[in-house]
């Protein structure tokens, strides 16, 4: 791997952006030089192994996607993206680390479903990893394998109001769960939706007839979003847990959280690039079945409430602290069509892991978001959330080299058979022609995307341990 010197480029950190070279030595930065420093009368880029030349481009600290699914099993299949194809696309997309879910089913030992991800993982993966733990069945075995997650480099769980019979835990299960939250440096991370009412309105909606795919976001409605949100943010400040409110949609739910953090409390939330861009009339409302393809909980909101502007607010003023994919892709053909007739047997989610730092970008050149917060909410936040930071989500001396080259004159056409990695029969953001496009991409020092090429290998990513999160008030 050998020295790496990244030359002539504008280095972009949550705080600031000036003109810069970057030192790598193996794995890790090693300085940040003016430019065209020298050393002992030489030129530094005339004694490296490599030299990267970034000139009128950007260079930030690489993705990070603190939510996906690879190999996600899902309403009777599997998320299609692997550890070794969605990683690869990740690196493709400017994405250098992203921390998955380890799903203990009902019924299952938390301690064995952490040992099937981590198998699922090991050797597979193009760039870091971690994990988060889901909680599908909170018990006593599973309260008490809970506390011991720390030990595993793990320090975040998640549990869910939604899916009654598969995921869902009570409000009695949750109270129990962020009880260990409180005092175990956990953060509970929380799919907010309240499950059991939408069950009751998919049954009467499927009654009626109402079986196409826009029905989901009809039954998902936005205060059954806002109503969960409310009760885990009242519930965790009963216990006093940290709390992290995954894919949020609903402005309502965002007001929620905007609410409590002016209280004072420990309450983050995340949204996803669909819930920015996409909406229940233009894409779930798509003709025939087409609307299958962005079926995700929660769901696509409606562009006539305006949820889109309030949620890219919240982005700006912190109400949202960060941009994940939630991505959990499933093809047309032999998952999502398992749903024609009945919208509730779509299989949830949408496949963005490829795409989330152009899309992020593209706030940037619509004057929503400064180069400073798209680094942020991208990279530098996920980091500090998550126990990365200071390893991840920056560059500076002694930091892992996850380095992202972006050409801001450099354009990306998202599509299949255009910019599309991903183990996927379409693509989501099919058409979304991005002012944009990953130049270079570095993991722990090695170049893996370059030249519109990748250079990786299955294998080269590593299983990342964790620290408490590091954003709490
Ligand atoms: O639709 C979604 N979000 N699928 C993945 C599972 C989850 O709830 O995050
Ligand atoms: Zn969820
Ligand atoms: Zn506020
Ligand atoms: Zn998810």
């Amino acid at each position: 791997m050998g020295t790496t010197l990244i030359t002539g480029g504008t280095v972009v950190s949550a705080t600031g952006r000036g003109a810069a070279d970057i030192l790598v030595d193996g794995e890790r930065i090693v300085a940040l030089l003016e430019p065209g420093t020298t050393v002992l009368g030489a030129n530094l880029a005339e004694t490296v192994d490599t030299v990267v030349d970034a000139t009128g481009k950007y260079v930030i600290p690489g993705g990070i996607d603190a939510h996906t699914h690879m190999s996600m099993p899902f309403g009777g299949t599997t998320a299609s993206d692997d550890f070794e194809s969605g990683t690869r696309a990740a690196a493709w997309g400017g994405t250098t680390t992203i921390i998955d879910f380890a799903v203990q089913k009902f019924g299952e030992r938390v301690q064995d479903s952490l040992d099937t991800w981590h198998k699922m993982a090991s050797g597979q993966c193009a760039i870091d990893y971690s994990f988060h733990q889901i909680i599908g069945d909170v018990n006593d075995e599973s309260l008490t394998a809970l506390r011991r997650l720390p030990d595993e480099g793990i320090t975040s769980f998640k549990l869910f109001m939604a899916y009654p019979g598969v995921f869902y835990s009570d409000d009695a299960q949750i109270l129990r769960a962020m009880q260990i939250g409180a005092n175990t440096g956990l953060l509970t991370m929380m799919h907010a939706e309240n499950g059991p009412a939408i069950d009751v309105l998919v049954e009467q909606l499927l009654a009626e007839g109402k079986t196409d795919p826009y029905y989901h976001g009809i039954a998902r409605a936005w205060q059954l979003e806002e109503e969960a949100t409310h009760r885990a943010i009242m519930l965790a400040d009963l216990t006093g847990a940290p709390l992290y409110v995954v894919h949020v949609s609903a402005k309502q739910a965002v007001a929620q959280l905007a609410a409590a953090r002016d209280r004072g409390r420990n309450v983050f939330g995340e949204t996803c690039p669909q819930y920015l861009y996409l909406s229940l009339e233009d894409n779930l409302g798509a003709p025939g079945f087409e609307g299958a393809k962005w079926v995700c909980s929660t769901p696509l909101r409606s562009r006539r409430e305006e949820h889109q502007a309030q949620v890219w607010q919240a982005l700006r003023t912190n109400d949202l602290q960060m941009v994940s994919t939630d991505h959990c892709p499933f093809c047309m053909k032999g998952q999502k069509d398992m749903g024609i007739g009945d919208f509730s047997k779509i299989p949830n989610g949408v496949g963005t892991v490829e795409h989330r730092m152009d899309l992020m970008y593209q706030g940037v050149v619509e004057g929503r978001i400064t180069l400073e917060r798209w680094v942020e909410i991208t990279s530098t936040t996920p980091a500090r959330m998550f126990g990365l930071y200071g390893r991840k989500g920056v560059l500076a001396p002694g930091a892992d080299a996850d380095i992202v080259v972006y050409d801001p004159d450099g354009h990306t056409s998202i599509g299949l058979g255009k910019t599309h990695h991903m183990n996927m029969d379409h693509s989501a953001w099919e058409g979304y022609e991005i002012d944009g496009r990953v130049d270079t991409v570095l993991s722990r020092g090695k170049v893996v995307v370059a030249d519109g090429e990748y250079r990786g290998r299955k294998g080269d990513g590593q299983f990342v341990r964790r620290d408490p999160c590091q954003y709490l008030i």
